[in-house]
């Protein structure tokens, strides 16, 4: 059998062991006495554990001391205390199989020097072997785990809401339309072009922008849901923080209000938080060392602060008073007007310096389905925004009121044809029901401190790039 990397360096495996350890080379050194050092890395945790390999191997100078950067190997050997610096244990090995060679050395993608991330994007798929994507990988993977423990310990439950919509959930008209393309056969325009406009058999479909619509229905009837899953926005921005699809975690509970959204968000965040801390130590001492020096130190920050709650109009106010005393903006500040990410920013960083919630918006800049609050010019809308990145959750609490969501599809140039069926869970049991939805890869950007939100999803998507 083998065993993981991670448990070897981890202690979990008794001094004197025979082991069996399979993985990619990172780096061969080769001593004056005759052997090899190989550094060995599956994946299983940051470090590569290292391979003593002797010349009195019977493939050693055949192989071994061939061996470069990303050949695959199967070592078995002898777990032993380690004479060198920055490891306890090291593997004396009796057998070094190769089980997989890099043909040509010079050529391998991703050697052991530092490669820039722009270039990495071109070899996404041997990315993941660099110390920074296996990172990340572990990350998205620990974040993920924790967000499932945590609505499954909460009694949420989790469901699969669909990819192929026809509804609009934002409102917003950037989606992805599908069509049934034949693509051994495919149905020609004049010119002779193919005519990708057909429809998904018959109906105009297109990929979901969000699954809250659909996790409504089942809030409606199991009280406490959630959906996790992939979301496709068809804007054309070329921003660090955009993707043309990315992954959304979207919780909706029922009898409830904006304050128990933003109760549960608050929550919620600090609790995966502080499992990737608990899990993920070595991943993150990573990114502190290499990538943003604060990044563990935010993030303990975040999970020990209490958000500030702010209203909309507040925040107006706060902006404003800033630009009186010389602070520039941008972007105009005026009530009625979003908030851009550099008021965001300057929210969360400067003027307060923990996460802030802000609420109650303007209607006119928030979707169709946010409740509409007493004053009747605001909804009840929640952002909440982090430092150092701005908005990572938009949630609402949901307009149950039937004439009342009526009037406002009205008022969005919205069908209300289209939202029948939304519209029925207004006619059948309604009730005061909230929820949001945090960005994934948003969470991760702000958790590792990586600058572009192309390099925390193993294969993004964005406008012209969608070959691996
Ligand atoms: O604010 P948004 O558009 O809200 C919704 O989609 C609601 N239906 C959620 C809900 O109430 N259930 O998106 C929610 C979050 C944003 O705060 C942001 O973190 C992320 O999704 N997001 C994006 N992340 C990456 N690329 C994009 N193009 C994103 N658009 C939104
Ligand atoms: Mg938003």
């Amino acid at each position: 059998p083998t065993t993981s990397i991670r448990s070897l360096l981890a202690g979990d495996v008794p001094l004197g062991s025979t082991v069996t350890i399979e993985g990619w080379i990172r780096t061969r050194r080769d001593s004056k006495a005759g052997l090899s050092f190989l550094q060995v890395n599956d994946g299983s945790g940051f470090d590569p554990i290292q391979v003593v390999a002797e010349a009195s191997l019977p493939n050693y100078q055949e192989q071994v001391a061939h061996l470069t950067t990303g050949c695959a190997v199967a070592v078995e050997g002898k777990l032993v205390p380690s004479q060198g610096k920055g490891q306890s244990v090291e593997v004396k090995a009796h057998r070094v199989e190769v089980v997989g060679r890099v043909d040509d050395p010079d050529t391998y993608p991703v050697s052991a020097k530092r490669h820039t991330f722009e270039y990495l994007r071109t070899v996404a798929h041997l990315r993941p072997r660099t110390n920074t994507f296996g990172a990340v990988a572990r990350v998205r993977h620990a974040l993920s785990m924790a967000v499932h423990s945590y609505f499954h310990d909460h009694g949420f439950f989790w469901i699969h809401t669909p990819i192929i919509t026809a509804s609009d959930a934002e409102g917003a008209g950037a989606m992805f339309r599908v069509s049934t393309l034949d693509l051994a056969n495919p149905p020609r325009l004049e010119g002779g072009g193919i005519d990708s406009s057909a429809d998904f058999f018959g109906r105009p479909s297109y990929l979901t922008v969000s699954g809250q619509l659909n996790v409504e229905a089942y809030c409606l009837a199991l009280s406490k849901v959630y959906t996790f899953g992939p979301t496709f926005r068809a804007e054309n921005s070329n921003t660090t923080r955009h993707l043309a699809e990315f992954w959304m975690i979207e919780p909706e509970i029922a009898f409830a209000d904006l304050d128990d959204d933003a109760d549960l968000a608050e929550d919620f965040l600090k609790s995966i938080l502080r499992t990737l801390l608990d899990e993920r130590g070595d991943d993150m001492a990573f990114f502190a060392d290499r990538i943003d020096k604060d990044c563990v130190r935010r993030v303990e920050s975040f999970v020990e602060s209490s958000f500030e709650r702010m209203d909309y109009g507040d925040a107006i106010k706060t902006l404003e008073a800033a630009i009186d005393r010389g602070k520039r903006f941008e972007f105009p500040v005026s009530w009625g007007a979003d908030l851009q990410s550099e008021h965001e920013r300057y929210l969360t960083e400067e003027h307060v310096g923990r996460p802030v919630v802000v609420m109650n918006y303007p209607k006119e800049i928030k979707a169709f389905y946010m409740r509409l609050n007493d004053d009747g010019r605001t909804v009840a809308a929640m952002d909440v925004l982090a430092p150092g990145i701005g908005e990572i959750i938009g949630g609402s609490q949901r307009e149950e009121r039937l004439d009342v969501l009526d009037a406002r599809l009205d008022e969005s140039s919205l069908d209300r044809d289209a939202y029948s069926w939304y519209r029925d869970l207004r006619r059948y049991g309604t009730v005061p029901h909230a929820g949001f939805g945090l960005g994934f890869e948003r969470t991760i950007q702000y958790v590792t401190g990586m600058a572009n939100i192309r390099d925390v999803i193993p294969f993004p998507r964005t406008p012209g790039n969608a070959d691996f």
